[in-house]
């Protein structure tokens, strides 16, 4: 069967010319449909940059990535951009919520791009808040929300899509044992439901809760 992903000779550098520095070198794998993997590695090592590859969220320099078949470089702009929003659920190491937006509205906003209605929208958005304890937060701000809380409005916001492949950076890294093990449960239940969960993790635990552990240094897979 097609792999979910797949990632060829991927060379990523920041900056141009003689400042350019490298950051990913040579990276190959391929991530099976409904995998759970925990991406490890120092701080540094590059794990964020290549999330946000998988996520078309970033370009890369050199090599191939195919996204359930499709040759990301081949998409335009636009294209890449609905491909993101129809498929992909990210959650962010620094949360990305909008500051002027409440709780539902930030869970809410992937929504609207798919075109659905205000109500609906807006009833979804507080089913996933709700299932994430913050039912009495629907209409806080991020700045009125305490790390953990963000962090979880965050966690929402990538799920109210449904989407078929989450990324997730630290998604735990916020929250008390207790919390995380409550996302890991959601994230597990996700999974067994079909979806494919790539999680980057500092917390060995974190990791033995996925399927199988990818680990990254130096902008390389070891
Ligand atoms: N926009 C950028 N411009 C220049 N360098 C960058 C940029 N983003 C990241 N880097 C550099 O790329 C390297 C990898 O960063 P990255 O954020 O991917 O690390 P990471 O593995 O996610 O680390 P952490 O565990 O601390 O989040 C670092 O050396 C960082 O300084
Ligand atoms: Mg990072």
């Amino acid at each position: 069967m097609q792999p979910m992903l797949q990632v060829s000779d991927l060379h990523k550098s920041y900056g141009a010319g003689k400042a350019s520095i490298p950051i990913l070198h040579s990276i190959d794998f391929s991530i099976k449909r409904n995998e759970f993997i925990a991406l490890m590695g120092p701080s540094g090592s590059g794990k964020s940059t290549l999330l946000n590859i998988l996520g078309i969220l970033d370009s890369y320099d050199a090599g191939e990535y195919w996204l359930d078949g499709i040759l990301i470089k081949n998409l335009s702009e636009h294209q890449a951009a609905q491909y993101r929003n129809r498929f992909i659920g990210f959650v962010f190491q620094s949360f990305n919520l909008l500051p002027h937006l409440t709780a539902v509205e930030n869970v809410a906003l992937p929504l609207r791009y798919l075109g659905q209605s205000l109500s609906v929208r807006t009833n979804l958005a507080k089913s996933f808040l709700d299932q994430m304890g913050l039912n009495e937060r629907f209409h806080h701000l991020p700045t009125e929300l305490s790390g953990g809380q963000r962090q979880r409005v965050a966690i929402a916001r990538a799920l109210s899509t449904a989407p078929r492949l989450i990324l997730a950076d630290e998604p735990t890294g916020n929250l008390d044992s207790a919390a995380s093990r409550d996302i890991l449960d959601l994230f597990t239940t996700l999974h067994d439901a079909g979806t494919t969960i790539i999680l980057v993790t500092h917390d060995e635990e974190v990791a033995r809760r996925t399927k199988r552990i990818v680990r990254i240094r130096d902008g390389r897979l070891v």
